[in-house]
Parts: C-alpha cells; sequence; structure tokens
C-alpha cells in the first residue's frame, strides 16, 4: 500500500471537530494530511508531517473533503435548453417536461447513454465531487429503470430508484396501473440494483398516497427512502418522509414552520437543490430557517436536464450563501458532511484520520474562494479514494 502526504496545505477542512480550531469545521491552517489509496491516515500541522512514499505539495492552498453530491438525475440523453429559454422569458416549470427526456432516453443506445452520463461525471469530478447519488426515472418500464441503474453503477454506488417520476403516456389512462407497476414488478427487479427509492410527491406528479405505496413496497424489498417533496408546492410531502424515515428530503422549497419543527425532531436531512431555483426562477428557500430551527441541511446539484443542469458544486455552495442565507462554512459543511449524512455515510464528507481519501485540493488559498470567486474553476485536483480491492485510487489531473 503506498502512501501520499499532502504538504503546504494553506486551509486544511477536515469537518471533524476533535481537529483543528474545534469547530464543525475542523480547520486546520499551515497543515498536512497523509492518505493512503483508501483513508486518511494523518492530519495535523505541516511541521509535524510524517515521511510517505509520495509528497505532494499543496503550495498554500486549501484542501476540502471531496464533495458529496447527495442528488442528482445524471444519466440521460439528450438535453431541454430551449424549456430553460421559454422559462427565462416567463414561462413557468410544471415538471412537463420529464416525458421529453424519457423519450430521447428510452431512444439511446447504451453506448450514447453511457458517453453522454460519462461526459457529465467527468465535470461533476473535475469540479471535486467524490461521492454521487444517482436517480433513475428517465425511461419509467421495468428494463429501462434497470438499464439506468445498470449505467449509473458503472459511477457510483449511491443509486436511487425513481420509477415513480412522473406517469409514462402510455399509462395516461390509468395511473394506478402505473403505481401498481412501480411498486411491484419494478421495485423487485430494481432493488438489487439499488440502494435508495424515491418518489417526485408533488403537484403534477404522484400525491400522498401513491407515494406512501411506493416507498412501502420498496422499504419491504430492502430499500432505503428518500423523497422529492415540496418542490412546487406543498401537498404534505415532509411529513410524510418524516413519517416513514426517510433519510432526505429534497428541493423543499416551499415549507412551513411545523415542518420544520418535524425535520429538527427527525433523523431525515433537508436538501436544498438551488441549481433548480436558479433554473427555473423560482424563490430560494432560506437555509438560515432550516439551521435556525435545528434540521440538518444538505446541498446538492439536482443535476438534470430540466430544472438543473448543473455539474457544479462550488456553484451550488455559492448559491447557498448568497442567495439561501448560509454563511461559507455552513454551505461548505451542507457539502460535504451534510451531503454524506443525506446517504446516511460516516465515512465520506470529512477527512479525520480513517475516513475515505476522498479530497479536493483548490485554486486557492482559502476555501471560502468557492463562494467568493463565482465561476472561476477552484478546483485544482479531485483524489478518490479506491473503492473495490484492485481498483486504483482516482486522481483527476491538475488543470493546465
Ligand atoms: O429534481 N422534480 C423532479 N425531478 C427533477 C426534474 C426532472 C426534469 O425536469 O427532467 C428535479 O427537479
Ligand atoms: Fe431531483
Amino acid at each position: 500500500m503506498s502512501t501520499r502526504v499532502i504538504r503546504h496545505i494553506g486551509e486544511l477542512i477536515t469537518n471533524d471537530r476533535t481537529v483543528g480550531d474545534g469547530t464543525a469545521m475542523g480547520r486546520l491552517s499551515d497543515a498536512a494530511l497523509v492518505v493512503d489509496e483508501h483513508r486518511v491516515l494523518w492530519c495535523g500541522r505541516d511541521r509535524d508531517a510524517p515521511a510517505a512514499d509520495e509528497v505532494i505539495d499543496a503550495n498554500g492552498a486549501a484542501v476540502v473533503p471531496g464533495f458529496v453530491d447527495s442528488h442528482t438525475h445524471a444519466v440521460f440523453a439528450g438535453e431541454r435548453s430551449d424549456e430553460f429559454e421559454a422559462r427565462m422569458a416567463g414561462v413557468a416549470y410544471d415538471g412537463g417536461g420529464i416525458w421529453r427526456t424519457v423519450e430521447a432516453t428510452r431512444a439511446a443506445t447504451d453506448e450514447e447513454l453511457r458517453a453522454q452520463s460519462t461526459h457529465r461525471m467527468r465535470e461533476l469530478r473535475t469540479g471535486g465531487v467524490t461521492t454521487v447519488e444517482i436517480k433513475s426515472g428517465y425511461e419509467l418500464t421495468v428494463a429501462g429503470e434497470q438499464r439506468l441503474l445498470e449505467v449509473a453503477g458503472e459511477f457510483s454506488d449511491e443509486l436511487t430508484l425513481l420509477g415513480a417520476h412522473v406517469v409514462p403516456r402510455e399509462f395516461a389512462g390509468d395511473r394506478d396501473a402505473y403505481v401498481a407497476l412501480v411498486a411491484g414488478a419494478m421495485t423487485n427487479a430494481c432493488a438489487p440494483l439499488a440502494r435508495w427509492a424515491d418518489v417526485f410527491c408533488d403537484r403534477g406528479a404522484f400525491d400522498l398516497d401513491e407515494a406512501r405505496h411506493v416507498l412501502e413496497s420498496a422499504a419491504r424489498a430492502g430499500l432505503q427512502l428518500r423523497l422529492h417533496a415540496n418542490q412546487l408546492t406543498d401537498i404534505g410531502a415532509i411529513g410524510l418522509a418524516v413519517e416513514l424515515g426517510c433519510a432526505s428530503v429534497d428541493h423543499c422549497t416551499h415549507v412551513g414552520d411545523a415542518d420544520l419543527d418535524a425535520l429538527a425532531s427527525s433523523s431525515t436531512v433537508a436538501t436544498l437543490l438551488p441549481g433548480a431555483e436558479f433554473s427555473t426562477r423560482s424563490p430560494y428557500p432560506s437555509a438560515r430557517r432550516f439551521l435556525d430551527a435545528g434540521v440538518c441541511v444538505a446541498l446538492a446539484t439536482d443535476c438534470n436536464p430540466g430544472t438543473s443542469y448543473v455539474t457544479s458544486m462550488a456553484l451550488v455552495i455559492a448559491l447557498g450563501v448568497r442567495e439561501m442565507g448560509l454563511s461559507v462554512d455552513e454551505a461548505l459543511w451542507a457539502a460535504t458532511r451534510g451531503g454524506a449524512r443525506a446517504l446516511r455515510r460516516d465515512d465520506v464528507g470529512h477527512l479525520g484520520v480513517g475516513a475515505r481519501a476522498d479530497l479536493a485540493i483548490l485554486d486557492a488559498p482559502r476555501a471560502a474562494h468557492l463562494a467568493y470567486r463565482p465561476g472561476a474553476a477552484l478546483v485544482a485536483r479531485t483524489f478518490r479514494a479506491t473503492r473495490e480491492p484492485g481498483e486504483r485510487a482516482d486522481i483527476e489531473p491538475s488543470r493546465p
């Protein structure tokens, strides 16, 4: 097993309270970090750094935990920039465009789907994402949802069955039959390929009874639960998510005080997706309100062709700070440790000893530049630990 020491780190964010400044950020300056192919072995002051097989000189740059993007729909074919343009000219989003991506995705060969998804994954990874959740939901047949999960499985093991994304056209006259298909044959066929199940529970998508039925079937099939909730309107989806023990409720654009209290006394994380508000020109929810109520908040890209064709967690952090009332530290934590909480993971989202060696070296002396310099490509190198025996640690090359 070879070891690496990253020396001369200007600012190291570990998200480990036992390290450095004693805050949730676990911040150290003039730091060093030692990793092997899998794990963090040591972190501390640079002058105390132990020897290792390889030395990487950070030259005073900041190092942060790799971003945990806990909500994407990144496996699909095609794009819908025309809808974005129409929205910017005043047309409201109602979820209707999902069907266009279903048609494009169904028509794509495996190779086309893989090539387009690989491109997006590369954008995410070079932007510092080391853990990514990927949902199905753009084929809406048993075999098609299996295919999406199989392709997504080439990139991640945080996979989510989202058969209940919209009712497909061929079931337009009989939505009950589609819900039965999702809760039955689709869940059974896809459960071995996925870890999670999700439902788009909102106006124009699936109602509370349908969501409950799909999620309860998924739980019986061994899947853990998450929910698209309160994106377009409040139909009570957050209460359902808390009741069913969902790991995360995602979007939360429209949330009342009672739901905040319910979330605060639950283990359900609120995953906010400012790329969706940006791309649909919707009002941003106040993340400050969530934190003040005691809710655990994650930030994620929601990468999808309709409401948020965003692959930059740095942009998401910047929007979280500028538009949602988060401090820079709170936004960075939400994009790393918060995302890990939303995926019920303790091994990622921080750089304490024993954590996965997933990290990003920035092209900046302080992590605050992620929000301070929006639009700049600030991730110089992404390190992603080996996942499988025999797999090599994945190190994205420095940008030229
Ligand atoms: O998270 N809300 C449902 N699903 C996606 C949108 C998908 C699409 O428009 O293609 C979302 O916003
Ligand atoms: Fe989504």
